[in-house]
């Protein structure tokens, strides 16, 4: 069996494919998959390395029929999350960002599109042009530089809550040898192909990392496929005016596009866990504690709620559209328990609603039950998905 890969900082702890138990347990126990396996097959999937660049059309192509889609997905968190740096609203808006660190001090300086690091001891001074930013930076931002071909991952992050630099989480140095490990760390090949796998679309193109065509952030293609086959058979009988309706599944050449309504709940959950961490993604990777709060997709299949196989109702899709920004009033969750639970504490549950009532409240249901855990690191409290009755003083449930 292969040893699981891992990776820190903002990346979350996904194993690499430890194929054989995944598959094996994965039978036995759950029907969720580790996305690694998910990968060795050929069918779509998101961070899927083999279309060609042939078949990608971009989301401008797409925003031309989808409209109100396309509208209000790219502003999303998601749809920005991967950038070239001079697009970055973070960094335009702020001309100088320092921060320092014992004698090391850091600072990235913008001007008309343009932001370059530079850190120095005092002695010995780097710079370089940022290249990249991820994050879209609501929680934080990260900054991705080449050098010499290789590509860096900056030391120093933006974070929301601070308004100012620190170190990425994860990257803290504190006696760094030299002014150029205090100013990044080497991103290599393996690990520069999933980081904007998850974070950008259409980033490998025929299994190879193409830097050159990546299209910025989580856009249609990386959930949907590829979709120039799609956009060019619905133009054409768009032309011959006719409507292609994709759902009509007995015509193979309408269904061209993927779509993941179709998908039974824990393929949905994984789905989304392909970038957000599945149940097996996690059990893989060594644990990492109260960070796994940011592995959703695990949490959520751990809590009550889920069951055995889940249920159309508690999927990801069901409480978050991925098409518009996320939804920040708890309250108004409320009616996605309430399609599962009692609000009477005298009624018994049913088939229809299987879940008991609550005997404190009625409302803001997310508020108690799915509590916020601070990671120091990322200055963030994250939601856990584990959704429970939170005992006071009751050890974080790994
Ligand atoms: C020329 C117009 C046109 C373009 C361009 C286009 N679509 Fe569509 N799309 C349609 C129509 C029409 C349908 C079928 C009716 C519907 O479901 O809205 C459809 C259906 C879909 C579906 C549902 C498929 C199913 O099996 O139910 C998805 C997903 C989708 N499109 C995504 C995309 C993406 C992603 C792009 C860009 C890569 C894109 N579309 C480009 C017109 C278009
Ligand atoms: C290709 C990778 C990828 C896939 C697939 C993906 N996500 Fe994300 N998602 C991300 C990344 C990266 C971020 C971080 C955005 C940021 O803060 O920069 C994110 C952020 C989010 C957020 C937080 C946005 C906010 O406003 O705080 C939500 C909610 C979310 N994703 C839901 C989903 C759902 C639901 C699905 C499945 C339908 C999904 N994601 C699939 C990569 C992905
Ligand atoms: C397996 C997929 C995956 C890989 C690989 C990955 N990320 Fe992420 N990243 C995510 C997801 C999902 C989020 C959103 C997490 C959330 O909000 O819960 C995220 C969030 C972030 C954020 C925003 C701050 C935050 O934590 O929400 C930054 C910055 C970031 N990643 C940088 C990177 C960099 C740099 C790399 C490579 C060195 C990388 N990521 C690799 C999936 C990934
Ligand atoms: C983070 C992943 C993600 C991204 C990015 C994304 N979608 Fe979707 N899309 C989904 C999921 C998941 C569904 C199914 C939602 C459901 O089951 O309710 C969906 C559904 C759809 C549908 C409707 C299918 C139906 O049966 O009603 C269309 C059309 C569509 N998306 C188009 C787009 C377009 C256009 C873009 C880019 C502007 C886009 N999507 C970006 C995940 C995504
Ligand atoms: C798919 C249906 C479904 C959805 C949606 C759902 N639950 Fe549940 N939940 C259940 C079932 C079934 C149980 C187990 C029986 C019980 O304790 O009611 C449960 C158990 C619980 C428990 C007790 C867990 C424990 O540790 O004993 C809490 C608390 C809870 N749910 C709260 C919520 C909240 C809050 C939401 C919305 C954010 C929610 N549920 C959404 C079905 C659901
Ligand atoms: C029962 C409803 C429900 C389900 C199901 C659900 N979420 Fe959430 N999600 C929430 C709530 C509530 C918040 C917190 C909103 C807030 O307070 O800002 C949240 C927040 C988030 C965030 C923002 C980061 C954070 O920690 O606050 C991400 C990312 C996210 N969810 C992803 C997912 C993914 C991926 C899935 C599927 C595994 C999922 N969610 C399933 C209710 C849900
Ligand atoms: C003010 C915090 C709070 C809010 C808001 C809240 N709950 Fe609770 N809930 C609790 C506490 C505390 C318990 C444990 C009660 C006990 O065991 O005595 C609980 C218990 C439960 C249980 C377990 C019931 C049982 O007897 O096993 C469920 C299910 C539940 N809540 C669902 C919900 C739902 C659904 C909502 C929204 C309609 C909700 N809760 C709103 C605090 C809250």
């Amino acid at each position: 069996m292969r040893r699981c890969g891992i990776s820190n900082g903002f990346v979350l702890h996904l194993a690499g494919a430890c194929v054989a138990l995944a598959i094996l347990a994965g039978s036995l126990l759950h029907a969720q998959t580790a996305t690694e396996d998910r990968l060795l097959y050929h069918a779509w999937w998101p961070r899927h390395s083999s279309p060609s660049a042939a078949e990608y059309t971009g989301p401008a192509e797409c925003a031309k029929c989808h409209v109100g889609k396309a509208t209000t997905q790219k502003n999303t968190p998601m749809a920005r999350t991967a950038l070239p740096a001079a697009d970055s609203d973070i960094l335009a808006a702020r001309e100088r960002l320092t921060f320092q660190a014992a004698k090391i001090n850091y600072q990235i300086s913008s001007a008309s599109g343009k932001s370059v690091y530079t850190v120095t001891d005092g002695t010995q001074t780097l710079s370089a042009p940022l290249m990249w930013s991820f994050g879209d930076g609501h929680v934080g931002q990260s900054y991705l530089f080449e050098r010499d071909g290789n590509f860096y991952e900056s030391r120093a992050s933006y974070f929301d809550s601070l308004k100012a630099l620190d170190f990425t989480p994860g990257r803290k140095l504190t006696e760094p040898q030299n002014v150029g490990q205090a100013m990044a760390r080497p991103v290599s090949g393996a690990e520069l192909v999933r980081c904007f796998s998850c974070h950008a679309t259409a980033s490998t193109i025929s299994d190879k990392f193409d830097r050159s065509r990546i299209i910025p952030g989580i856009s249609c293609e990386a959930c949907h496929g590829p979709g120039a086959r799609h956009a060019g058979a619905q133009k054409l009988a768009a032309a011959e005016g006719q409507v292609l309706d994709d759902n009509s599944k007995t015509d193979p050449k309408t269904d061209l596009i993927f779509n993941p309504a179709s998908l039974k709940p824990a393929d949905s959950v994984d789905f989304c866990g392909s970038c957000h961490g599945t149940w097996w993604d996690v059990k893989l990777a060594p644990p990492v504690g109260v960070a796994n709060v940011r592995a959703q997709p695990y949490r959520l299949e751990k809590s009550r709620c889920w069951g055995k196989s889940g249920d159309a109702r508690i999927t990801c899709v069901a409480c978050h559209d991925p098409h518009e920004k996320l939804v920040r009033d708890t309250a108004s969750y409320d009616k996605n328990c309430l399609s599962c639970h009692l609000v009477n504490s005298s009624a018994k549950p049913t088939a229809d609603h299987p879940g008991t009532a609550c005997k404190v409240s009625t409302k803001d249901c997310a508020s108690c039950h799915m509590p916020k855990y601070e990671l120091a690191d990322f200055h963030y409290r994250f939601t856990d998905h584990d959704i429970r009755v939170v005992r006071p003083d009751a050890p974080y449930p790994e």
